[in-house]
């Protein structure tokens, strides 16, 4: 049992970012194999697939296997009933669950997944994950809810719950939440006024956020400093405050593709010291955004599809070399009105690979 847990550990903590969906079907495969010290074949199973007279029953139609229940698939309108207590993983994706009720989950104390996917959930009842003490996954992503729902458990890792209508994210929303460590609310009708100042507070060891696909039109306030990844693709911000970003000494990698920025403050990358990646491609800037020469770790800067009509010698590199600690593997400026022959060859004297520069043309439309 120990070398399960600390499996299931590892399967967390390396289940690679980005964090894509895509990986779900592996995920399970890991869950079922167990610690890999034991061969599958050997193991016996868990609950038996025949109802016993008060013994554990596979819920009709779902397939049970180790501690896995799968149920996905099967134009379900409710969760089923007497689920086995000593479930881990309970899928329910692609069904037509409209509701989730109070006891719904009340036997599940040792869950550690649930998927939820895919349904067209509107309600959820405020008292329904209270007994999921040991949930580290939940996702609702593809559902019809309006609110965030509230009692999530304490525990959680993992919250996915982007496609949704929920519009307003409070502080009490995540309360206390600070086991998670990634958060995936992209594609819901959210604008910066809904979102509650320092809704992300308790999300102490957060390291993944994104928030794309939405209406909001400024960086959130007070995001957590454990942040290594922010993902704000395809929103409506318009400018990109220092403040915004001030203490997230951890972020790598800004996401900012896709939006309506006509300007990067000043002192904004000196905020985040140890950013590798900044995506500011599909914007409407006019100008390379400043602190650029002084970076010492980006690598990658994305300004393709934007608006900036000249790119001077100081723009990328410091005066002098030997400033920079990384180097840039990916500088992109194409689809920009500057021609790039008027681009000075010497703007790029710190980029050692030419390759790793894309000037292109600008083609207008
Ligand atoms: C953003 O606002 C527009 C206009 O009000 C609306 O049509 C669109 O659906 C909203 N986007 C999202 C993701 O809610
Ligand atoms: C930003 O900083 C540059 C260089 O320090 C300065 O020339 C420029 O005026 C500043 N811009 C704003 C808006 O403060």
């Amino acid at each position: 049992m120990k070398s399960a847990f600390i499996y299931l550990f590892l399967v967390t903590c390396c289940w690679a970012l980005p964090f894509k969906q895509t990986g779900f079907l592996d995920f399970m495969m890991e869950e079922e194999g167990g610690s890999g010290l034991v061969p599958v074949t050997k193991k016996p199973p868990i609950f038996s697939p025949i109802p016993g007279p008060d013994g554990p029953i596979c819920p009709f139609r779902c397939q049970c296997h180790l501690r896995v229940v799968q149920c996905s698939d099967l134009g379900l309108k409710n969760i089923p009933e007497n689920l086995p207590g000593e479930t881990t993983l309970l899928d329910l994706q692609n069904n037509k669950i409209a509701e989730i009720r109070e006891n719904d989950f009340k036997t599940l104390k040792g869950l550690h997944a649930l998927i939820l996917v895919n349904n067209l959930i509107t309600t959820i009842h405020a008292k329904a994950f209270m007994p999921l003490g040991k949930l580290q996954r939940l996702y609702l992503s593809k559902n019809l809810l309006k609110e965030m729902p509230t009692n999530m458990p304490k525990s959680l890792q993992e919250l996915r719950i982007h496609e949704n209508l929920i519009a307003k994210i409070k502080k009490a929303s995540f309360q206390g939440m600070a086991q998670v460590i990634v958060m995936e609310l992209g594609s819901n009708p959210l604008k910066s006024s809904g979102i509650e100042s320092g809704a992300f507070s308790d999300l102490k060891r957060v390291s993944y956020i994104r928030i794309a696909d939405t209406n909001i039109t400024e960086v959130p306030k007070g995001l957590p400093t454990s942040l290594s990844e922010l993902h704000l693709d395809g929103n409506k911000i318009t400018k990109v405050q220092a403040d915004r970003l001030k203490g997230l000494k951890n972020l790598a990698k800004l996401g900012l593709s896709y939006n309506e920025i006509s300007v990067v403050e000043n002192g904004t990358l000196s905020m985040v010291p140890h950013l590798r990646e900044l995506h500011l491609d599909y914007n409407v800037l006019t100008s390379v955004p400043p602190g650029l020469p002084e970076h010492k770790y980006i690598q990658v800067i994305y300004l393709h599809s934007n608006k900036i009509a000249a790119v001077g010698p100081e723009d990328f590199c410091p005066p002098s070399y030997n400033t920079k600690k990384a180097m840039y593997s990916g500088i992109s400026l194409f689809s920009n009105p500057v021609p790039y022959w008027e681009v000075p060859p010497v703007t790029f004297r710190c980029v050692f690979d030419r390759s790793a520069i894309q000037l292109g043309n600008y083609r207008k439309k």
